[in-house]
C-alpha cells in the first residue's frame, strides 16, 4: 500500500490544495493530509479547526485522511507508513524554497520520497493568506475555497451578511 503524506499549514485550506489533494489520491493508495507546523508561521485557525475543515472537505474521498502533527513530518511520516510527501509546486518562486525543504527531508529520512505536483494554473497565484486578507474585508472568496470554509471564515470574522 503506497501512503503517501500531503503536509501544510492550511489556514485555511484552499480549492488549490483541494486540487493537489485529488491529483495525489489518484496516485496513491492513502493520502494523509497533515496539519503540520511551520514555526515561521502563527495561524490563524487551531488545529483543531484546521482538520476540521479540511475533514469536512475531504470527506467525499475514500482514500484521504486528515491528521495533526506538532514535531518533525519524517517522524510523522515513519509513525505512519508513508513513502512519499506531496508538494504542491504553484510557480517558479515556490521552487527555491520546496526544493530546501525536500532536500533536507531526505537527508533526515532517505527512504522518504517528495513528490512534487503542479495544481490547475488557475491557482497559481491563490494562498491561504490572500484568502484570509479578502474575507477580512469582507471581500467575496467563494471563488477560492468551498461553501463550508467560508462559513468558518464568517464566524471567525463574526460577519452576518454573505459574500
Ligand atoms: N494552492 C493554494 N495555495 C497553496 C498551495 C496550493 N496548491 N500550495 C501551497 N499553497 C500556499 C499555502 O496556502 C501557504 O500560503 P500562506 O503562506 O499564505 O499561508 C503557502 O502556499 C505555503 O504554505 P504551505 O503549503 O501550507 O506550507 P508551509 O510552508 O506553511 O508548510 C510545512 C510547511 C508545515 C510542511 C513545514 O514547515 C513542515 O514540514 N513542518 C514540520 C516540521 C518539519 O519537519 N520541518 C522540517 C521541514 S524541512
Amino acid at each position: 500500500m503506497k501512503i503517501a503524506l500531503y503536509p501544510g499549514t492550511f489556514d485555511p485550506i484552499t480549492y488549490g490544495h483541494i486540487d493537489v489533494i485529488e491529483r495525489a489520491r489518484e496516485i496513491f493508495d492513502k493520502v494523509i493530509v497533515t496539519v503540520a507546523h511551520n514555526t515561521s508561521k502563527q495561524p490563524m485557525f487551531t488545529d483543531e479547526e484546521r482538520v476540521k475543515m479540511i475533514r469536512e472537505v475531504v470527506r467525499k474521498f475514500n482514500n484521504v485522511e486528515v491528521k495533526c502533527f506538532g514535531g518533525l513530518l519524517v517522524t510523522f511520516a515513519r509513525k505512519n507508513h508513508a513513502t512519499a510527501i506531496v508538494r504542491g509546486l504553484r510557480a517558479v518562486s515556490d521552487f527555491e524554497y520546496e526544493f530546501q525543504m525536500a532536500l533536507t527531508n531526505r537527508k533526515l529520512a532517505d527512504t522518504i520520497t517528495t513528490v512534487f505536483l503542479m495544481p490547475h494554473e488557475k491557482y497559481t497565484y491563490l494562498n491561504s493568506s490572500i484568502v484570509r486578507e479578502i474575507a477580512t474585508f469582507g471581500g467575496d472568496i467563494s471563488e477560492f475555497v468551498p461553501p463550508s470554509v467560508r462559513r468558518h471564515l464568517m464566524k471567525k470574522f463574526k460577519l452576518t451578511t454573505s459574500f
